[in-house]
């Protein structure tokens, strides 16, 4: 049994060497080592062995196993490393075709104009502040001079969340929100920007947009000032040559009310589709702080007097790049938002 043992591992070293190819290996190692390959076949007449013989067949058994199990390893990483760089010889690598462009992310259109509008407030001292979107009836009407059953209500239909909260109309409760929070002696310019809600739905009114609010409390501030306010931000915002003017309007949360308008830059206030031939282009309401919400919050009005304003954001992307629906601007369709 013993020559069996040393022949067949004779044979075997014989052999591999002559093994191609990892699938002929696996065979190899089958016919040896398998559970019916020869060193089983060998294994078989260990019964007809003495006692004295088995332990001395069986050490060499186990050593030829081992030494076969140790010789197709080696084999085997022989094989792999072959077919490596058989496979990388045939590789063509065109080092001069161009790489895989990496995608840029861009900001959208919209916080764009945020960005351009906060940074030209911020320009001229203003501060900003945030309020939340799901609001009280009280900040969001209430202090604001629009007691439950005024009919300006109607203006601003929006979601209720429960009879007393709802998703805020406007941004004007960010007024209310701040001039409680401060000293009735403290001069304020902030400009307030978010999300406010609407139950409105059409080409030029989504149930969500954007306004930035903007407010100035002080001694002595006038409609002047508010006008020279604004006169700048859309100089710098549409252009040097801007106009503006303001048409009488109401909020009761402002007294004077204003609703502004600019000269329309596509045809410089001569008169075109763009401006539905009037020259002016609405884009923001405004007024000066009614007295009744200066009180309502420890402002004494006659000692301190403010202006705000409430501008859409979506309208003045919409001016400002003559979108002609506002709904593209939530479609997140690359090809339009590339553009900007
Ligand atoms: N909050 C008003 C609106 O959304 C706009 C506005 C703000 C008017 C501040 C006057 C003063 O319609």
């Amino acid at each position: 049994m013993r020559e069996q043992l040393l022949e067949m591992k004779e044979q075997a070293l014989d052999e591999l060497n002559g093994v191609m190819g990892l699938a002929n290996l696996n065979d190899f190692r089958v016919k040896y080592l398998g559970k019916k390959g020869l060193l089983t076949q060998v294994l078989r007449g260990m019964g007809a062995l003495s006692p004295e013989e088995r332990p001395v067949i069986g050490q060499l058994v186990n050593e030829v196993r081992d030494s076969l199990e140790n010789m197709i390893t080696a084999k085997q990483r022989e094989l792999q490393r072959e077919e490596r760089l058989g496979k990388l010889a045939q590789e063509i690598i065109d080092v001069t075709l161009p790489g895989k462009p990496l995608a840029f992310g861009k900001k959208h259109p919209l916080t764009q104009v945020l960005d351009e509008i906060k940074s030209i407030f911020q320009g001229m001292g203003f501060t900003i502040e945030e309020g939340p979107d799901v609001e009280s009836d009280y900040y969001n009407f209430e202090a604001l001079n629009l007691p439950k059953e005024h009919p300006a209500r109607d203006m601003q239909d929006s979601f209720y969340i429960t009879g007393e909260v709802l998703l805020r109309t406007h941004t004007s409760p960010v007024q209310v929100r701040t001039f409680e929070r401060t000293a009735p002696n403290v001069p304020l310019r902030i400009i307030a920007p978010g999300k406010v809600y609407r139950r409105d739905d059409d080409a030029t009114h989504s149930p969500m947009f954007h306004q930035v609010e903007g407010f100035v409390v002080d001694k002595r501030v006038t409609l002047g000032d508010l006008r020279g306010t604004l006169l700048a931000f859309a100089r710098q915002m549409f252009g040097e040559n801007r106009e503006i003017r303001l048409r009488p309007s109401y909020f009761p949360f402002t007294e004077p009310s204003a609703e502004v308008d600019i000269s329309c830059m596509m045809c410089s206030g001569s008169g075109c589709r763009v401006c539905s031939h009037t020259g002016w282009l609405e884009i923001l309401g405004s007024g000066m702080i009614h007295p009744k919400v200066l009180s309502n919050t420890g402002y004494d009005p006659e000692i301190y007097s403010g202006f705000a304003f409430g501008m859409g954001v979506e309208r003045v992307a919409m001016l400002k790049y003559g979108i002609d629906d506002l709904r593209l601007l939530f479609d997140n369709d690359l090809r339009f938002l590339n553009q900007f």
